[in-house]
């Protein structure tokens, strides 16, 4: 036995990141080149499952994201360790509510930083309840919101371009 304090993910041992190390900023212009290539990881795109139709169609990227830059209502947050862009965390409606959703680049994930990024994000949307909504074989995202206070609620079945089939989704809430 180690004794170690990582933890195994996905087959490799991983050690969570200490939380102070983990900020949330606004997102700048200049991120959305790195949102693109950490968005179109075919890996993460397969995890999320409910994707853009093409997350390789740069064009059809800006312009998705030029939106959300521009929307009041959605709530939008570059994710830092220390001062390295590593996720987008954001809240927007979706069916009448509010809906959460992050992303973290692969090379970080299993390290706690999205579980501390949605931790720091709900101190900011205090709008609830919350929604999230992950693929039903999404355990890392389930684990994230059932870690910070999400309960189960429902489960779905939605069109998932990242899989080219209808899936099962599964609905969490926070009240
Ligand atoms: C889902 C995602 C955000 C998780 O980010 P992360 O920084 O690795 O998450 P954390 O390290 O904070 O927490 C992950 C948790 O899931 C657990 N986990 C990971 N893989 C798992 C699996 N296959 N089965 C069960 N639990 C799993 C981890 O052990 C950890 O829980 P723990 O702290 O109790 O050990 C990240 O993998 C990602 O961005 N994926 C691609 C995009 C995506 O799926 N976004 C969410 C859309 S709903």
């Amino acid at each position: 036995m180690s004794g170690g304090r990582g933890k195994l993910v996905s087959g490799r041992a991983q050690s969570k990141v200490r939380a102070a190390r983990v900020s949330l900023r606004e997102v700048l212009p200049e991120d959305l080149p790195v949102f693109f290539e950490n968005h179109r990881d075919p890996s993460a795109t397969w995890m999320a499952a409910f994707t853009m139709a093409d997350p390789s169609d740069r064009a059809a990227f800006d312009s998705h994201w030029e939106k959300i830059l521009a929307h009041e209502h959605v709530t939008k947050r570059t994710i830092l360790l220390d001062s390295e862009v590593v996720g987008n965390i954001m809240c927007y409606q979706l069916l009448g509510a509010a809906n959460v959703a992050y992303w973290i680049w692969k090379e970080q994930w299993g390290k706690g930083i999205a579980t501390e990024a949605l931790r720091l994000f709900l101190a900011i949307v205090t709008e609830r309840p919350l929604v999230g909504r992950t693929a039903a074989d999404n355990f890392a995202s389930r684990r994230v919101l059932e870690k910070c206070g999400f309960v189960r609620i429902d489960e779905e079945r939605g069109f998932a371009h990242a899989r080219g089939e209808k899936i099962d989704e599964i609905v969490f809430r926070l009240d």
